[in-house]
């Protein structure tokens, strides 16, 4: 019997990893250029770090977790999310000291045992960036625009913002009583879940996708009217933000997140195109997660974006990698031409192929087709007599006479390998 892999967990094979490197190369430069630097964290951390910050009461805490104990007795946990990590080595490093401002990202395995699903998947991949030291909106506002120009720079345009702001420690605990008051009469219609939420977590009724929870909670009130004077002035000033520098929003009062460390702004990048999973990005404020980890009181904010589920967007574009050059030969001296001239070029940064059999042309050329490589040169007897060959283009079938020269063949040749067709 064969051993296939784990259930949820995907091998990412060669024809999708020029989509992936696509994904992470556009993120690197554009989190970059905002000022971003990258953080490497562990995948396994102490399962406390996740309980404090995610909190006890939530799908990923109670439900999701791979969490062990190791042979020394310590109770640890494969990530489930990026934040905490971050986080708690921003706190062990006091990198706050270096620069009270810190702009952070990374990218990786995350783990959470869902049922996987088109688009959700026990490991799924996480790129993320994480803010800390700034209270101003206008870095709310910069970090939704950030998050718009990558997917611009993708070429994804669908996807819509939608922003809520989920109020502070002042303003949340009496919305949430008013918010049960509400729903206490209402119990019988919702779903068992969230007749679970409703002692513990009753916001996340409002988020609940069951028709019965949606119909029961469509005159809830909002936590948007419920906000106190700072959380409502913050949330005017980064909408005021945004619109000047155009980034496009829409105001989504039932969108609960579900991990507990959110204050105020919360946001969710959305498409309709990936049927339930509608989420491709996600994050928001969260003004008090480095305190409660053990660290200063500074306040933070960010987002991670499932590579999964942008990977599935961009399934339309094909990101294999394309040689640049298909050598086609024929006959034994014209072989060892060739091969001398592929060593060359190779040196030279052009990546080339070759059909190592010498099988006949006809198969050589389906070969040079099948690789999708971008040019095409055959070199016969002829060819090797007059030291002169013929390039051809293979997207647009342009021929051209050169000296059979690796110089002369790499100037022409050298293209973009990852450049989507
Ligand atoms: P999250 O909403 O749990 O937030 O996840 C962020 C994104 O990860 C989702 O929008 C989705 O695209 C992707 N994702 C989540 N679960 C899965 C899954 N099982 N399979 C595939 N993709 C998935 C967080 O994780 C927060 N740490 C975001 C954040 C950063 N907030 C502040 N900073």
């Amino acid at each position: 019997m064969t051993i296939t892999g784990v259930k949820g967990f995907n091998d990412i094979l060669p024809a999708d990893v020029g989509k992936w490197h696509h994904i992470e190369g556009v993120a690197r430069r554009v989190f970059e250029l905002y000022g971003f630097s990258e953080i490497r964290v562990p995948v396994l951390e102490k399962t406390e770090l996740f309980t404090r910050s995610i909190g006890d009461d939530t799908d990923i805490v109670e439900k999701e977790m791979y969490s062990f104990t190791d042979k020394g007795d310590n109770r640890v946990t494969m990530r489930p999310e990026g934040t905490a990590g971050v986080i708690r080595a921003f706190i062990e490093h006091k990198l706050h000291r270096t620069d009270p401002v810190a702009k952070l990202y990374y990218m990786g395995p995350m783990f959470r045992y869902e049922r996987p699903q088109k688009g959700r998947y026990r490991q799924f991949h996480q790129i993320g960036a994480e803010l800390s030291g700034v209270t101003s909106p206008m870095v709310d506002a910069q970090i939704l625009t950030m998050l718009c120009h990558y997917f611009a720079e993708l070429g994804l345009t669908e996807p819509t913002l939608q922003i809520n702001s989920l109020g502070c420690s002042e303003c949340r605990p009496p919305y949430r009583q008013k918010l049960k008051d509400f729903l206490q009469v209402r119990l019988h219609s919702l779903c068992e879940d969230c007749r679970r939420r409703y002692e513990n977590n009753p916001l996340r009724v409002l988020d609940c996708k069951a028709t019965g929870c949606r119909e029961a909670t469509v005159a809830a009130p909002s936590v948007l009217d419920n906000l106190c004077h700072g959380c409502a002035d913050h949330f005017a000033e980064t909408k005021c933000y945004l619109r000047d520098v155009g980034t496009r929003y829409e105001i989504n009062s039932r969108m609960v997140r579900g991990l507990d460390y959110y204050t105020r702004t919360t946001f969710e990048l959305v498409t309709s195109l990936l049927g339930s999973q509608s989420a491709v990005a996600a994050g928001g404020r969260y003004d008090r997660l480095i305190e409660q980890l053990g660290g200063p009181q500074l306040p933070g904010i960010g987002f991670a974006m499932g590579v999964e589920r942008i990977v599935l967007l961009l399934s339309e574009q094909d990101f294999r990698k394309r040689p640049d050059l298909f050598f086609v030969y024929l006959g034994e001296s014209a072989q060892k031409k060739s091969f001398t001239l592929m060593s060359e070029l190779l040196q030279m940064g052009v990546s080339v192929e070759i059909d190592y059999e010498g099988k006949s042309l006809k198969s050589q050329m389906r070969r040079a087709d099948k690789s999708r490589a971008r040019y095409t040169l055959v070199i016969g007897e002829n060819e090797l007599n007059k030291g002169m060959v013929v390039l051809k283009d293979m997207d647009n079938g342009v021929q051209l006479d050169m000296v059979l020269d690796s110089h002369n063949i790499s100037r022409i040749v050298r293209c973009n390998p990852y450049q989507p067709t």
